[in-house]
């Protein structure tokens, strides 16, 4: 059986995505979802999906070796940071080489970095009169969106999308291809 452990930050519709996705598939599961924020919406999806999840605090993931501990005793096969916003620790990456998946609503490396996140991408498109967006679903290494590309889809724009069907299309995207990908990857192991 392959564990995989979800990091979110926020709405966690892409937690849900890829709990359903596993759910009737008896080769993967995920042991839990970790967040930074108390007040998430990814919680109460938790709750609902019957998920285990746990919130940690600033200090707890860049002070102590709280999450890193709760991570060796999972040892997961893979974790995926599914709309998660702090920066990973420089300690996990070296714990769990090639193991931890991003997904970045844009084509990397354009419309990356710090700051560069959910609407904010989508409007930085939109202000620039792209024709295309996506996705990039990537490893992490120590640097905000710079790991090595496993897979991007792409989206035409048009004039009339505002950012938020240009959020619409991409999200689209995300659940199409990400659960899909995350099982290519522990396939390939
Ligand atoms: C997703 O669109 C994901 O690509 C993005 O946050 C959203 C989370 O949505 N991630 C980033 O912007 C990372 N830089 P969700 O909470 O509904 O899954």
């Amino acid at each position: 059986m392959k564990r995989i452990v979800l990091f979110a930050s926020g709405s966690g519709s892409n937690v849900e995505n890829i709990v359903h996705y596993f759910r009737n598939n008896s080769n993967v599961t995920v042991a839990t979802v970790l967040t930074n924020k108390s007040n998430a919406k990814v919680l109460e999806r938790c709750n609902q999906l019957n998920i285990n999840a746990l919130h940690f605090n600033r200090t707890a993931f860049y002070d102590s070796d709280l999450v890193l501990d709760i991570l060796k005793t999972i040892q997961p096969d893979l974790i995926i940071l599914a709309g998660f916003l702090w920066k990973i620790p420089e300690k996990l990456i070296q714990n769990f080489p090639k193991k931890i998946l991003n997904i970045h609503p844009a084509l990397l490396p354009k419309y990356g970095g710090k700051g560069m996140y959910g609407m904010f991408v989508h409007q930085a498109i939109k202000d620039n009169n792209e024709v295309e967006s996506g996705i990039t679903i990537h490893y992490v290494n120590e640097n905000y969106d710079e790991g090595a590309i496993i897979y991007q889809a792409k989206t035409a724009i048009s004039d009339e999308d505002d950012a938020t069907a240009i959020a619409k299309k991409v999200q689209l995207l995300e659940y199409e291809h990400f659960p899909r990908i995350i099982e290519q990857v522990l396939l390939a192991q």
